[in-house]
């Protein structure tokens, strides 16, 4: 099953949580985007059945191939969580080991575990024996906690000898945050350490960008996440730039008609008015450096109407 999902290097969709939300994730499938992961969900909130933690597991057949990504730090309530997203039917289950945020390493969650190796390796154990390797179970995390402590080598062995079927490996450390640049040197190092697939992932925002770190560092596949926010079809343009060398440019039409596409998948989930408020940061991304993009973003911050939206879109990103 695993070695299906694999057959090409792949082109995944990175979780950004508060960005690639269900309506994000179709768009972005629907331009060529290969593998989609879902933001991180709370194994706490998952065993407890909350339904606000619930909802951001939730899928449609269309996003597949995906997996939901979990987070947490006690390893029963990782394999209960895990067992709990069974018969939503993911095509695999990953689990969180890289988010720096404060408020998920002050539990123990996220990159935290990247201290706490054998923490780590006991949650990998756990979970595989609730999933019986029904689905393939992956782990996504960092170089490291700091400059000092950059374990992604011995981290990555260790999972993938606890059972991990693959791996994604963001190469920063948890201080970084997201500065500075990922050292995709480290993706190079793990690859040929590991035997199961490594997916490279980090500053890759554009077709050339993800043909250059399949290149350079032989990953099984790379992983988009700020460089879809604004430009979905990076998916489908590194895909033909893998086959072809080249890809098709986008046109304002083009844009127009993907920025109109993103509205009608929000609003089969959303309500317009908050459809509307939502696309204004999605706007900043979509026209970022274009010229006359101030004037529009701000006729579009100050509307409150999707019809008026829609209007100062077409006026705005004519031809
Ligand atoms: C706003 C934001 C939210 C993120 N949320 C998640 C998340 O829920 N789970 C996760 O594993 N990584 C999360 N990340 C990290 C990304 O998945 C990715 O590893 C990182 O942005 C580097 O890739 P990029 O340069 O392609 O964006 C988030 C990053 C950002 C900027």
């Amino acid at each position: 099953m695993i070695n299906d999902l694999f057959k090409q290097p792949l082109l995944f969709l990175a979780p950004l949580a508060g960005y690639t939300d269900q309506a994000f994730r179709l768009l972005c499938k629907s331009m060529g985007a290969e593998v989609m992961v879902s933001e991180m969900v709370s194994a706490d909130g998952l065993i407890r059945d909350s339904a606000k933690t619930v909802q951001y597991a939730i899928f449609t057949k269309e996003e597949q191939p995906f997996g939901i990504q979990i987070f947490g730090s006690d390893p029963l309530v990782m394999a209960k969580a895990a067992e709990f997203l069974l018969p939503f039917k993911p095509d695999f289950i990953d689990v969180n080991m890289g988010c720096p945020v404060k408020k998920v390493i002050k539990r123990g969650a996220g990159s935290a575990l990247m201290q706490d190796p054998q923490l780590a390796v006991s949650i990998v154990t756990e979970i595989q024996q609730a999933l019986s390797h029904q689905i393939p179970l992956s782990v996504k995390f960092r170089s490291g906690i700091d400059n000092n402590n950059l374990n992604y080598l011995d981290f990555g062995k260790r999972m993938e000898a606890a059972g991990a079927d693959f791996i994604c490996l963001h190469p920063r450390t948890a201080k970084q945050m997201f500065s500075g640049k990922s050292d995709w040197s480290h993706i190079k190092e793990l690859k040929a350490a590991l035997t199961i697939p490594l997916i490279g992932n980090g500053d890759v925002s554009s077709p050339e960008e993800a043909k250059q770190m399949l290149t350079e560092t032989n990953c099984d596949g790379v992983m988009i996440g700020r460089g879809a926010l604004g430009k979905p079809w990076i998916f489908r343009q590194s895909r033909q730039m893998l086959s072809t060398n080249s890809y098709d440019p986008i046109t304002k039409d083009i844009l127009l008609s993907t920025i109109l596409r993103h509205i009608d998948f929000a609003l089969r989930f959303k309500p317009e008015h908050v459809v509307v408020k939502e696309m204004r940061s999605q706007i900043c991304f979509y026209t970022k450096g274009l010229l006359g993009a101030a004037e529009l973003r701000n006729r579009i911050n100050h509307t409150e109407s999707m019809d008026e939206l829609l209007s100062i879109l077409s006026l705005g990103l004519k031809l």
